[in-house]
């Protein structure tokens, strides 16, 4: 099942499962609001479907196509990784997460992100936006990172592990907002823990937005 879900955001890199589309897309959101990525993310596909022809271009080529995402050095990690994974891993993007964190440009999230949005493996996958959401509904209390990753880790649910990501994101970026989350609308709320001490509406800070 490859379409996303109707009440998911209809983002392009919803659609696919292709591992090196997948990288594309989560090197493109690094620092860039999505809405800013989808006209760039298609561009860049339609001229590299895949890493080999990535590694090929000029980087000149690969910076004109990446017209409009600014921090310019992302596309030129992303270039590099291109060429490593053709010299490296016979032009297929690595499904491990070693591999992936060798990568120019990769880091923990980005690896994650490829192993569970590609590959389908049940790793938790923590940006701003989940990290929040765990934090307040699940945890509620700010955590070292290394104890947010393996909570993220614990929580994923093997079968649904793409869907449950894509939601948290949403969620996270929608109704459980840093500065004013909408807690009404919010489909944990019963469980949250964040609420259950009290908290509501605007943030109040504390290390939690
Ligand atoms: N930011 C990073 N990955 C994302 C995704 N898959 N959907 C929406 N926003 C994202």
């Amino acid at each position: 099942m490859l379409e996303a879900s109707a009440r998911l955001r209809p983002w392009p890199w919803r659609t696919t499962r292709d591992p090196w589309a997948v990288l594309v897309s989560e090197v493109m959101l690094q620092q860039t609001q999505a809405a800013r990525v989808v006209g760039p993310y298609g561009r860049f596909l339609d001229r590299f479907p895949t890493p080999a022809a990535c590694a090929a271009a000029s980087p000149a080529e690969v910076l004109r196509c990446w017209a409009g995402l600014g921090y310019n050095r992302r596309a030129l990690a992303l270039q590099r990784a291109a060429v490593r994974i053709v010299d490296e891993h016979g032009g297929q993007v690595p499904s491990d997460v070693a591999a992936l964190e060798g990568l120019p440009g990769v880091g923990a999230y980005t690896a994650r992100a490829v192993l569970c949005f590609a590959f389908g493996q049940p790793v938790g996958v923590v940006d701003t936006n989940v990290r929040r959401v765990l934090q307040r509904a699940w945890l509620g209390r700010a955590v070292p990172p290394r104890t947010l990753q393996a909570e993220a880790d614990r929580l994923v649910p093997a079968e649904r592990a793409w869907d449950y990501h894509q939601a948290l994101m949403d969620l996270g970026a929608q109704t459980c907002t840093s500065r004013r989350p909408r807690c009404a609308a919010c489909p944990l709320a019963g469980l949250c823990r964040w609420r259950a001490a009290g908290h509501r509406g605007p943030d109040p800070g504390g290390g939690m937005a």
